[in-house]
């Protein structure tokens, strides 16, 4: 099939490549000429596991192209998916003006019978509005609007798409559907679930499995919290929930906020939309204001640890919203950088992949290359995404860089009794703080386990599931 996509980003450019990998023609497209260029030239804008590879064996194939020219790639395609940005709009509301733009050029470019699918995610109702925005243009045009949400996560987003959990095609005619589910046929042979219904509906289910995911992740925080506070341990809670095979163990990682490009404006524009249609979602909107006012919470039990110290500095390490990316839209770390050194903390920082897209947002912070330079001469640690090699620190080579010797870790990474027992005080989120252990004096951890017959291979009686 001769597909054109228009948007080359996270979502774009990702799916450019893999519906290539499928078999299809593909040209992705995009406004931006250095992008197109850096492309043309072999080189990815952006960092996705697997990607280059992918662009690199379908460029060689003839399979992938890229270009600036919509209304040329539209011409010829049979299929026309745009994946354009849809940041935050007024209200919360998603921002449709790229999405309609593009929707005017291929107006006048689109083939009879192509089929116009919206890859974005956009609000309730937006495939029926640009429907219009075309017909206006090419009165009598016999082509077809569909919905095709993604559901790819950053860092990956190429595995998601060759094993989604389902695939969901919005299309208020059977036409459009069979051509797009012709998109998917290597996947749907493979036993990918495949949702068929309108457009409305493709739509919503976007909406809400983001606000649902958010919302898991909001409220694990919130009983973190409430860990704390209870002497409880948030990993003993959050296995003896994720057990239940009605909730499962992901998405119940606290974190200092959640961030990303989707998280916070999808939560926001599904409030928007629940004002919109007179059905208000309070469970949303507070899970809105409490995400972000969890960010200022950390920041502000990041400067409690200081106690006051003058002059206090502070390591962060990771600043992209998670691991695996170099994505740093609505981390925590930009909101949290800034507080600390509005209270005049000098902030020192080191994260892999994302220094490059966070400097150009957060100044006056002293980069560095490997996370024990960041932490040199400083008296706080504060782990703010989970890379794995954050997990793995040699602490006494971090002892012997620090001035201090608090590590305040948002991701829970590491064993609370092993960090004190190096001579560490260690805060982290759901769990007891651990005062630090001078090393000669590490006792064993209080309550060591007890080994019991192990219950593997026994049967375990299971509840049905109701
Ligand atoms: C999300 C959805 O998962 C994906 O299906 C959709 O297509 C796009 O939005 P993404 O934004 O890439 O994907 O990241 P995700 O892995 O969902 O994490 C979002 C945020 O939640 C991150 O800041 C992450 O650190 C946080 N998070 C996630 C937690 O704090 N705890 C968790 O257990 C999971």
């Amino acid at each position: 099939m001769q597909v054109a996509v228009i948007g080359a980003g996270y979502v774009g450019l990702t799916t450019a490549a893999c519906v290539a990998e499928l078999g299809h023609t593909v040209t992705c497209v995009d406004v931006d000429i250095s992008k197109i260029a850096m492309l043309d030239e072999g080189n990815v804008p952006i960092r996705e596991t697997g990607l280059d590879a992918l662009i690199d064996r379908n460029r060689a194939s003839g399979r992938l192209q890229f270009t600036t020219d919509v209304a040329k790639a539209a011409a010829r395609a049979e299929a026309v998916l745009i994946a354009v940005g849809t940041p935050r709009g007024a209200g919360g509301d998603a921002d449709l003006t790229h999405v309609k733009a593009v929707a005017r050029e291929i107006a006048r470019a689109i083939r009879p019978k192509t089929v116009v699918t919206i890859k974005s995610t956009v609000a309730v109702g937006t495939a029926r509005l640009i429907r219009e925005v075309i017909a206006e243009r090419r009165r009598g045009l016999d082509f077809w609007i569909t919905s095709n949400p993604e559901f790819l996560r950053e860092g990956s987003a190429v595995r998601d798409f060759f094993e989604p959990d389902r695939i969901v095609i919005g299309a208020d005619d059977p036409e459009p559907a069979a051509r797009l589910t012709e998109l998917y046929r290597p996947l749907i042979d493979q036993g990918v679930p495949l949702v068929v219904t309108s457009t409305v509906n493709a739509e919503l289910i976007k909406y809400t499995a983001n606000a649902f995911l958010a919302l898991k992740v909001g409220f694990i925080n919130d009983v973190a919290d409430l860990c704390e506070e209870a002497e409880a341990d948030i990993n003993a809670v959050v296995k003896g929930v994720g057990l239940d095979r009605r909730i499962g163990p992901q998405f119940l990682s606290p974190g200092p906020g959640f961030g990303g490009s989707c998280f916070p404006k999808d939560t926001e524009a599904f409030a928007a939309a629940g004002r919109k249609f007179s059905c208000p979602q309070p469970l949303i909107e507070t899970l809105v204001t409490r995400n972000q006012t969890r960010k200022h919470q950390m920041a502000k039990r990041i400067l409690a640890e200081l106690h006051g110290l003058s002059h206090a500095r502070v390591a962060v390490l990771g600043v992209a919203f998670k691991a695996d990316t170099d994505d740093v839209r609505d981390s925590a770390a930009l909101t949290i950088i800034p507080i600390l050194k509005a209270a005049g903390v000098s902030v020192r920082a080191f994260d892999p992949w994302a220094r490059a897209n966070a400097s150009r947002i957060v100044k006056d912070v002293a980069w560095h290359d490997d996370p024990y330079a960041a932490c040199s001469g400083v008296d706080l640690v504060a782990i703010l995404t989970e890379w794995e090699m954050f997990r793995t620190l040699d602490l006494s080579l971090l002892a012997r860089h620090m001035r201090g010797s608090t590590i305040f870790d948002c991701r829970n990474l590491m064993d609370p009794h092993h960090v004190a027992s190096q001579g560490f005080r260690y805060v982290s989120l759901g769990r007891p703080a651990v005062p630090r252990v001078a090393p000669a004096t590490a006792a064993k951890p209080a309550g060591e386990r007890v080994h019991l017959p192990t219950l593997r291979g026994a049967a375990v009686a299971r509840r049905p599931v109701r």
